[in-house]
């Protein structure tokens, strides 16, 4: 499970913990996670509760994870990609650095871990992968340029990988989240204060959503119903049309 400090992971963590599964928690603050799983253990979290403070945008940190997923001995059934970040501005101004950790994180440690699990998993015919991409994988974002190329990256690489592995005992499910309220925003330094306040979902109601998907074995899931609407509207309008629209509506804001 990564990314289970804070928001979203925290709370898969939280729900996964109360239904009795086992959990290797994963994310860069140490003392957070600690903190968290002293908290399931208190809870009565039944199965073992492991914490592996790692940081993914570094391939030391991310081979770290990599071995604890290739663990033939405590094998790892669910793997929950969910660590995230993104940087609001623009792409020109942005840092490079700041550019470089976001992809690391998003795309090249999702597909590495994910790709040292499914091997694992398909050995034993079974498993589940779970990649938390975000709305903002349907459209190519202004002012979030890399952010939502990366999710586009995950929502596709989901799809791929959930029909390579229909008919098996393996799944492969991809969340779409909207505007959620946890770290991510204040984080990636991302000015909200014109954009709507209705439609924001917490992280116990992405969770749970996503948790009802991969149980379900569905190979997509948008969390609310008001981001069900809006991707239909979005899916659906021409291209160019979507494009002007999300134009227009980052220059007013
Ligand atoms: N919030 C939203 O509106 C929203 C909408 C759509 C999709 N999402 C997606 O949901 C996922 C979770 O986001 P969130 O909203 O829960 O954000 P959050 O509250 O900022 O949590 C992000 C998590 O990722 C971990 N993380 C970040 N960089 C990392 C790194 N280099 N190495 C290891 N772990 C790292 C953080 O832990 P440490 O800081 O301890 O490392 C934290 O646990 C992300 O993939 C995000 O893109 C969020």
């Amino acid at each position: 499970m990564t990314g289970a400090s804070a928001g979203i992971g925290r709370a898969v963590a939280k729900q996964l913990a109360a239904s009795g599964v086992g959990l290797v928690l994963v994310a860069r603050d140490g003392h957070r996670l600690d903190e968290l799983a002293e908290e399931l253990r208190d809870n009565g979290a039944g199965p073992e509760v492991e914490v592996l403070p790692a940081d993914l945008s570094d391939l030391s940190g991310l081979a770290l994870v990599e071995k604890r997923v290739a663990a033939d001995e405590a094998p790892i059934d669910l793997l929950v990609n969910n660590a995230g970040l993104g940087y609001e501005g623009p792409f020109h101004s942005q840092d490079a650095i700041e550019i470089s950790e976001t992809i690391s994180v998003n795309v090249v440690a999702l597909v590495r871990l994910t790709h040292v699990a499914l091997g694992s998993m398909a050995a034993r015919d079974r498993g589940q992968v779970i990649l938390v991409s975000s709305m903002a994988s349907l459209q190519g974002m202004p002012m979030t340029a890399v952010y939502s190329a990366t999710k586009a990256f995950i929502t596709s690489f989901g799809e791929g990988l959930y029909e390579e592995h229909k008919g098996t005992g393996v799944t492969v499910t991809t969340v779409l989240p909207g505007l959620t309220r946890t770290e991510f925003h204040e984080r990636g330094r991302w000015n909200l204060d014109k954009w709507p306040s209705v439609g924001w979902q917490n992280a116990d109601a992405v969770a749970s959503a996503t948790l009802t998907a991969a149980a379900k074995s569905r190979p997509e899931v948008i969390t609310s119903w008001h981001n069900r609407a809006l991707a239909v509207i979005t899916t659906k309008a021409p291209r160019h049309f979507r494009r002007a629209t999300i134009g227009w509506f980052t220059r007013r804001n």
